[in-house]
C-alpha cells in the first residue's frame, strides 16, 4: 500500500512540475514601502510586470516554480504594507475561488491577508472582494513560509 501511495505522490509531483514549467504567467512585482503605488487602489503606471518564468528557484523550495501571482496585505503596528509578486506556494484563491484570501492575525499587532491567483496575467492587481478566515496548522505553515519569503 505504502509504495503504491508513494508512487502516486511521485507521479503527481512530477506531472505537476512538468506542467508548471510550461505554464507562464506575468505578475505585478512591487512592495509599497518602496513604491506607494503598490498599495490599494493599485496604480500600475510605474509598477513593473514580471514574467514568472524568468525567476529562479528559491533555495528553500528546490524545484518549485512560480506559477501564480500573489498579493499580500499586511498591517504592522497600524501601518499597511502591500507586496505583489509571483508566487511559488499554495493553490490559486481559496478552494479555487480567487475572490477569497487567506487572512491571519498574528502576534505583535500584525494582520495579514494573503491572496493568490493564476487566472490571468497581472491578476494580483485586484483587491479582494471578501475574506475568509482560516486558522490552524495550514495558516501557520503559510505564515512562516510567507514570512520567510519576504524577509
Ligand atoms: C493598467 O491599468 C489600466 C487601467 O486600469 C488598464 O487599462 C491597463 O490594461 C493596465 N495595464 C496592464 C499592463 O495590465
Amino acid at each position: 500500500m505504502a509504495s503504491v501511495m508513494t508512487q502516486n505522490i511521485l507521479f503527481i509531483s512530477i506531472t505537476f512540475c512538468c506542467l508548471s514549467s510550461v505554464l507562464a504567467i506575468k505578475c505585478w512585482d512591487c512592495r509599497s514601502d518602496a513604491d506607494p503605488k503598490c498599495a490599494d487602489p493599485f496604480d500600475n503606471s510605474t509598477v513593473p510586470i514580471t514574467d514568472c518564468r524568468t525567476l529562479g528557484n528559491l533555495d528553500h523550495l528546490p524545484g518549485v516554480r512560480p506559477t501564480m501571482c500573489r498579493k499580500i496585505r499586511q498591517k504592522v503596528n497600524g501601518e499597511w504594507r502591500y507586496f505583489r509578486s509571483c508566487a511559488y506556494m499554495g493553490e490559486p484563491g481559496i478552494q479555487g475561488d480567487e475572490r477569497f484570501c487567506l487572512m491571519r492575525t498574528g502576534t505583535y499587532n500584525i494582520f495579514m491577508e494573503y491572496c493568490t491567483c493564476n487566472s490571468k496575467d497581472g491578476c494580483n492587481s485586484a483587491g479582494s472582494l471578501k475574506g475568509n478566515i482560516l486558522l490552524g496548522v495550514f495558516a501557520t505553515c503559510l505564515w512562516s513560509v510567507v514570512h520567510f519569503a519576504i524577509y
